[in-house]
């Protein structure tokens, strides 16, 4: 039988568009899928859309569709946007489909069956939006923890599965198989929410509350908790009880690639489901990190919602999945700027590896009229360069750290750029005793880039293509990350630039489409989200205050921003002591120019209210951190 390597994200809700944290965890899987295939493996590649709950419904009836119609035609604008973003998985599952639903409803009976599902009074706190039950130490300052919202009382007859437990065995199992859930920092988060006791968990939700989700096969007026359905879709999709053989090739999971707010959900829930049911675990659950946008959470009230569809376009859809896998440490947050996005892309794409493409090319071009030349010897370094980098650009996708990965790549680039500045081809074109030097100085930098196109095919796969051509070589034949595959005697093919560079315009015209904003309210008056965006407000503890000599107005200041302390000078001596100003917490203008007043520096603005000339500080009503970003 041969193992195939199964590869998840989450499947996705239907309640609303795709958006950029979305494509990032698919092109994550993506990225590993079309990996581990170019090495030969059998992959099975999976991802969906999770359609029951109550955000689907209430988002159907926003609209006053069916919540059928609404998730059918939502499924069906993520099924169209993998094909976008050219992402390759193998199956995409509906948790409204058949086969999955059957699954769910088997599993149900069967822990029903077996005394792991009992009934139960439930009374406690509901988050209506997240559907979630919370215990009243949960709460954060009396609302949901995790959404912030209102949470309602109830009192209802409900299902519960008996994770609590689990506990004893799970703490164990995490802490002996260290890359269970990576990266280290989420295994230690998972550990320390395991250091409160775990309840059991309400799996049912009663049709009178909420119909739109798979009935009970043991009471028909409930409908099982939307996580307790959708978790399936990892073994239902692959054939769980359906076609064993397909099951038994693809289980366990590889990986399963997930965002760090659903962490608790797969390492806690699903790992305790799992060993119920008597399945084997996955072998590794990765939690990356968020996405925010210019340095501020990603919402629809912002207005920074960023559409992965338009940004593609914008810059192409290789140097996107580029973008997004190699600017943030894997696992790490980041933040998406039309900066960072345009510099990335200039600096590694268009003058490295794009500019090393274009002058391998035109110097075998120029000097052995466009036909690979065969070697004569092996330049040592750039072999022994080449063959690292594939090694190591392999063992970061094991972890998987996919920045890292890339890095291997443009490295490798750095080193041939190098080789070919120290080798000197166009004196050694000139000297007819050189010719031999010259035929390896030529074959090793081609046959470098084919190691790097092998290494950024599984992340650009239409660049890993053109290059392929380009080097005159078979397409999808990327031979292996040995030292000496590239045919001699085959034709090169220079074309136009691989990733032609962005300028200041064209940069312009990518931050109009990113983010396109209302022309008619600059003239009313009104002002766009980039213009609020401008301000980087933050909060700050003043941490020293005092007045400044001859001056009845102001006072000077040293807060602290968390990444650095400041001084700055504020004309609020009239309204407040130096004294019961120490300890404050303020918000702070971080990135005001700054200014001398009185002849003191001041580097930064305080913000507060003006009431008829007595001025009130803004600041956090909880006891937070500096620097924290002023949404
Ligand atoms: N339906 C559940 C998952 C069930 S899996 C059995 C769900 N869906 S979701 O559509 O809300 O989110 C899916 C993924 O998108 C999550 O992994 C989440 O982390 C990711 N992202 C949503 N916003 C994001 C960013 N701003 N940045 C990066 N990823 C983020 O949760």
């Amino acid at each position: 039988m041969t193992k195939r390597i199964y590869i998840t994200t989450p499947i996705y809700y239907v309640n609303d568009k795709p958006h950029l944290g979305h494509v990032y965890t698919t092109v994550a899987a993506d990225f590993l899928a079309r990996y581990h295939r170019l090495e030969g493996r059998d992959v099975f590649f999976l991802t969906g859309t999770d359609e029951h709950g109550q955000k689907a419904e209430q988002a159907a009836q926003a609209k006053g569709q069916s919540t059928k119609e609404h998730v059918d035609f939502h499924s069906a604008v993520f099924q169209d946007l993998w094909k976008k973003m050219n992402v390759s998985n193998d199956d995409f599952i509906r948790t409204t489909e058949e086969r999955h639903t059957k699954v769910v409803q088997n599993v149900l009976q069967h822990l029903f069956d077996r005394g792991e599902i009992y009934e139960d009074v439930y009374e406690g706190w509901y988050c209506v939006p997240d559907e979630r039950f919370w215990t009243e130490k949960d709460l954060m300052d009396g609302n949901c923890p995790e959404c912030g919202r209102k949470v309602e009382r109830i009192k209802e007859k409900n299902y519960f599965f008996r994770m609590g437990k689990h506990q004893p065995w799970l703490i164990e199992y995490i802490k002996k198989h260290e890359n269970y859930i990576s990266p280290p920092a989420r295994r230690n988060e998972v550990l320390g929410f395991l250091k409160k006791k775990l309840d059991d968990l309400c799996i049912s939700r009663p049709k009178s509350r909420m119909a739109w989700g798979v009935e009970l096969p043991f009471d028909s007026d409930y409908v099982s908790y939307v996580w307790f359905d959708a978790l399936l879709n990892y073994i239902s999709a692959p054939g769980y009880q359906s076609d064993d053989k397909s099951f038994s090739e693809i289980w366990p999971a590889h990986i399963h690639l997930i965002g760090k707010d659903i962490l608790t959900t797969h390492s806690v829930y699903w790992s305790t489901m799992l060993k119920d049911m008597g399945l084997p675990l996955p072998q590794k659950i990765f939690a990356h990190g968020w996405w925010t946008i210019e340095g501020r959470k990603m919402s629809k009230s912002l207005g920074n919602v960023v559409d992965p569809v338009t940004v593609a376009e914008a810059v192409g859809l290789d140097p996107f999945r580029y973008f997004l896998m190699r600017e943030v440490p894997f696992g790490m947050d980041g933040d998406f700027s039309v900066e960072a996005l345009v510099s990335r892309i200039n600096v590694d794409l268009a003058n490295n590896l794009g500019n090393l493409v274009s002058r391998t090319l035109k110097m075998i071009a120029k000097y052995r009229g466009g036909s690979i030349p065969s070697p004569h010897g092996v330049p040592e370094n750039l072999k022994t360069g080449a063959e690292q980098a594939a090694k190591n650009y392999a063992s970061h996708l094991e972890t998987p750290a996919f920045h890292k990965a890339l890095e291997e790549v443009i490295s490798l680039c750095d080193l041939v750029n190098g080789f070919i500045m120290e080798s000197e081809p166009w004196k050694l074109a000139k000297d007819e005793s050189k010719s031999e030097r010259l035929d390896d100085v030529l074959y090793g930098s081609a046959e470098a880039l084919r190691f790097i196109g092998r290494m950024i095919a599984p992340i650009m796969p239409d660049t890993g293509a053109k290059l392929q051509v380009m080097l005159g070589m078979e397409e999808g034949v990327h031979g292996s990350p040995e030292w000496g595959g590239l045919a001699p005697g085959r034709q090169v093919k220079d074309g136009d630039a691989l990733f032609p560079r962005i300028d200041d315009k064209k940069k312009e015209e990518i931050i109009k489409a990113i983010f396109p904003t209302g022309e008619d309210k600059e003239e009313s008056g009104l002002i766009a989200i980039e213009d609020v965006r401008k301000i980087d407000l933050r909060t700050a503890k003043i941490v020293k205050a005092e007045r400044i000599e001859k001056s009845k107005k102001l006072l000077k200041l040293i807060v602290d921003l968390g990444f650095e302390k400041r001084q700055i000078v504020a004309g609020i001596a009239e309204s407040y002591s130096p004294e019961e100003l120490v300890g404050k917490q303020v918000v702070v203008v971080a990135n005001l120019r700054p200014a001398k007043l009185m002849g003191v520096e001041s580097k930064g603005m305080l913000l507060a209210a003006d009431n008829a000339g007595k001025l009130s500080l803004i600041g956090a009503i909880n006891d937070v951190n500096g620097g924290l970003k002023v949404l």
